[in-house]
């Protein structure tokens, strides 16, 4: 698939050498469905071997980064056998972008939740719009951290932040977010992308090899920890889909009820 072709929900183009890739589902709020991640995966992966590129952005719309990992697809049979979340398509997407050699920029505004959040964490540059709220509720579905966001969380934002939004699902808005280092720097919602892919711009116009270099010492140190992370996590997260709370959860979801754990 060349980087130029559209397929429904993601758009990928190449423009000076900056690999942009926009998430475009507002009906559902840019929940990333197989067939999204399985397209960004790709294009994350080819970049990597493509001489023509030299940074990749991503981004969503004005309104909506992603909702996060689409809910009805929990309610398909994911425990299946041979159907494990370590072989689905968001780890395909989480392994490309936690080991890319290349660098990654992203702008968001409006929420950023559940997988929509822990993406970023394997970002190099997170520039937000006033309007961005990062979100990972996890629990409160019946699930738990995954993309490595057990690790790479507490890394980046400190344990109390991490264990404030992976633990109570609390929100962080884009002020928050910048303090906490989640975002390295916040702008209105008419500038947030212009910022953006101005450092991907940036990066694009270094000499290539030495951005490669840089990027993969600064990662070297986590990525074993980052995999070990990804594999317990779906571990745990298999166990979390066969419980109750787990239906109980996306019953709620998908009826628009508030879940009742007390039978659970
Ligand atoms: N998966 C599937 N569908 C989703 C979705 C998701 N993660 N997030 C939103 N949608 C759908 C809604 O079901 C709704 O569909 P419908 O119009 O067919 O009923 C549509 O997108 C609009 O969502 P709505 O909740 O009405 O929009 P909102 O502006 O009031 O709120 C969000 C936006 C993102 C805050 C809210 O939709 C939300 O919290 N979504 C769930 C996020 C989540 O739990 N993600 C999973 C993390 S693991």
């Amino acid at each position: 698939m060349e980087f130029g072709e559209q397929t429904e929900h993601v758009r990928v183009e190449l423009c000076d050498r900056v690999l942009c890739m926009r998430i475009a589902r507002p009906d559902k709020k840019n929940a990333l469905n197989n067939a999204m991640y399985s397209r960004m995966a790709e294009s994350v992966e080819r970049a990597a071997d493509d001489g023509q590129v030299r940074a990749i952005f991503v981004t969503g719309t004005e309104e909506c980064f992603s909702s996060g990992n689409d809910v009805s697809s929990f309610a398909e049979p994911a425990t299946a056998p041979g159907n494990s979340v370590d072989e689905a398509p968001p780890m395909r997407l989480i392994r490309a972008v936690a080991q890319t050699p290349l660098p990654l920029v992203a702008a968001v505004n409006g929420p950023a939740i559940g997988v929509g959040t822990t993406l970023l964490m394997h970002f190099d540059f997170v520039v937000a719009g006033e309007r961005a709220v990062f979100k990972t509720p996890f629990v409160s579905l019946g699930v738990c951290p995954e993309a490595g966001s057990s690790y790479s969380m507490p890394l980046r934002l400190g344990y109390d932040s991490a264990a404030r939004m992976l633990m109570l699902g609390e929100s962080l808005d884009a002020g928050q977010a910048l303090a906490c280092g989640l975002v390295s720097e916040v702008h209105s919602s008419r500038q947030y992308q212009e910022r953006a892919l101005a450092i991907a711009s940036r990066l694009a116009a270094l000499p290539p090899a030495s951005v490669r270099a840089t990027k993969q010492l600064l990662r070297a140190p986590h990525l074993e920890a980052i995999e070990r992370a990804i594999e317990r996590e779906n571990v745990a997260f298999d166990a979390c889909m066969r419980t109750p709370e787990f239906s109980e959860a996306i019953a709620a979801f998908m009826e628009r009820r508030e879940p009742d754990f007390s039978a659970c």
